[in-house]
């Protein structure tokens, strides 16, 4: 076998150098069916066949920031911008929840209209209505007493993606209000609140070296998240990055791989933007280590609006179908669908 394979099997970890000379070696058909044969083999160590799925609920795509790949930024004034109110959110709630869903993602753009006091309302609302489900934060970087209150208000979980782990490539992707150090601390505050945590990085974005990807998988075993988010870059029209190549599908399922391995436990989604570039996507993902879905909760009539990247799938069609629809797609893969909370082991 190869020997950085058997190491990272063995010990669940390599060092920077390591993993630069592992990704290095990719695209070798036999290293790959190794790590995932092994990824799978620990998916199903911890969770059987089981697959995880998480309503997730887009309540605005009105941002103050201005991250180069993203297409809800602030600088793009194309963007057609909307607000759920906290009504239409509990009406997500309990269209999901008659659909089986037993966890909300509340996600949005940093938006100010959510106040903490508006936001810690809605949270409270939420868990009052279905205090049997866990509720996901990805609403971005807040300062700690914020995600304190948050806490207390009755959040579970908080998904904030720190994009790459390279300074300098942080720096390239985003304007110079933000910085990586201020998103790293931003997990570390999350951990101590006692949430479970979900970090996470776009494969492939522009300038992405090896290196950065191999600095991605240093920070993730140092953080040791309860979740992690990858997905490829997908170019958006009305961003600065428009003409920049997608990132690779089968790196992503490459690296889903390796973190599955470098974190046995950990809640894995295949996500929306690996089924974007793929047709089964998803399915190749669940197949390469991952436990979790993620399909959209949002009003149909918002659903277009909250464009990250172009070609975005879901956008037409109801809550009920992409249930029906994951159901059929897990299952062709030998996974079925579960209605549970689905917390970190
Ligand atoms: N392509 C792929 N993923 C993107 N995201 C934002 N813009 C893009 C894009 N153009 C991801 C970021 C963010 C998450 C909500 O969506 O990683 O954290
Ligand atoms: Fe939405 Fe298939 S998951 S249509």
């Amino acid at each position: 076998m190869n020997d950085l394979a058997e190491k990272l099997i063995k010990t669940h970890e390599l060092s920077k150098e390591e993993f630069i000379q592992l990704l290095n070696q990719a695209d070798d058909k036999r290293l790959r069916e190794q790590l995932t044969q092994e990824a799978v083999r620990l998916r199903k160590a911890c969770y059987g066949t089981k697959v995880y799925t998480r309503g997730l609920i887009e309540f605005t795509n009105y941002c103050k920031n201005n991250c180069y790949y993203c297409g809800i930024r602030r600088g793009n004034t194309h963007a057609h911008r909307y607000r759920l109110t906290e009504q239409e959110i509990l009406e997500c709630c309990q269209a999901g929840y008659a659909l089986g869903f037993r966890t909300f993602v509340l996600q949005g753009g940093e938006d100010p209209y959510y106040t903490d006091e508006r936001m810690a309302h809605i949270i409270s609302s939420v868990k009052e209505e279905f205090p049997q489900c866990a509720l996901t934060l990805s609403i971005g970087e807040k300062a700690y007493e914020t995600y304190r209150l948050f806490r207390e208000a009755g959040a579970d979980r908080y998904l904030l993606r720190h994009e790459t782990a390279d300074n300098r490539h942080y720096q390239s992707l985003h304007p110079e209000s933000m910085s990586l150090a201020a998103r790293k601390q931003c997990l570390y505050d999350l951990k101590e609140l006692g949430y479970q945590v979900g970090a996470g990085f776009m494969v492939g974005s522009p300038g992405q070296t090896m290196e950065c990807l191999a600095e991605d998988l240093v920070f993730l075993k140092e953080l040791s998240p309860h979740m992690v988010g990858i997905g490829p870059f997908i170019p958006h029209h009305d961003t600065p990055f428009a003409k920049e190549k997608p990132g690779s599908v089968d790196m992503t399922l490459f690296l889903l791989s390796v973190i599955r391995i470098l974190l046995p436990k950990v809640l894995l989604p295949a996500t929306t933007a690996l089924g974007t570039l793929d047709q089964r996507g998803r399915e190749k993902g669940l197949l390469a280590g991952a436990n979790v879905v993620m399909p959209n909760l949002s009003p149909v009539g918002n659903r277009k609006m909250y464009e990250l990247y172009d070609n975005k799938i879901c956008t037409g069609e109801e809550a009920a179908e992409c249930r029906g629809c994951l159901e059929n797609r897990v299952r062709s893969v030998g996974y079925y669908l579960v209605s549970e909370r689905g917390d970190a082991l």
